[in-house]
């Protein structure tokens, strides 16, 4: 089983937003190849409709280019991109999304895919937190975007 079925095979209910694509970071990829529901809830679209487009179609006027660029040099370097985005959904609303997004590894080392784990956070009331990640906080009740159980499949080379 690869990576990429195995993340296909736990994603399918799971309550947070998980993405695959492909490994082609330049346009028109990277190219969707899987979506959960809770991915097309949180994105405002039908699973259907989103596979085959680049996660780009998320983006829009206050998505900033200087967070791409950081995501965009993750991806080609093949290491994680841990970061907040401004993420638009179908309708046209915007959310923050926390967007915690890594490379997985065939058996040889190859990049094979990137998958993310995406969830809407909102600004923490008050002062910051120390880091980025202290200004925002979930909507949903779980602290950690990665759960303990996918951490402990030791699918990720950096945890
Ligand atoms: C698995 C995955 C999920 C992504 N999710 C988002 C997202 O939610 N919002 C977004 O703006 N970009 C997202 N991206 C990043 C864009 O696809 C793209 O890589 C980014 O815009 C930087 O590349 P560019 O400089 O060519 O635009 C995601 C990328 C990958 C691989």
């Amino acid at each position: 089983m690869t990576a990429f079925e195995l993340i296909r095979a736990f994603s399918h209910d799971a309550t947070i937003g998980i993405v695959v694509t492909d490994t082609m970071i330049t346009p028109p990829g990277p190219t969707i190849l899987y979506a959960n529901e809770a991915f097309g809830r949180l994105v405002g679209r039908a699973v259907v409709d989103i596979l085959g487009h680049s996660p780009r179609f998320m983006q829009g006027k206050e998505t900033r280019r200087e967070t791409l660029d950081t995501f965009h040099h993750a991806l080609a370097a093949g290491e994680r991109f841990h970061g907040y985005l401004t993420n638009y959904r179908g309708d046209g609303s915007k959310y923050r999304a926390e967007v915690d997004c890594r490379p997985l590894h065939a058996t040889d080392g190859r990049i094979e895919n990137f998958v993310a784990f995406e969830r809407e956070v909102i600004r923490r009331i008050g002062r910051p937190v120390e880091g980025a990640g202290g200004r925002y906080e979930p909507i949903s009740v779980s602290n950690d975007l990665l759960t303990d159980g996918l951490r402990n499949l030791g699918l990720f080379q950096h945890a």
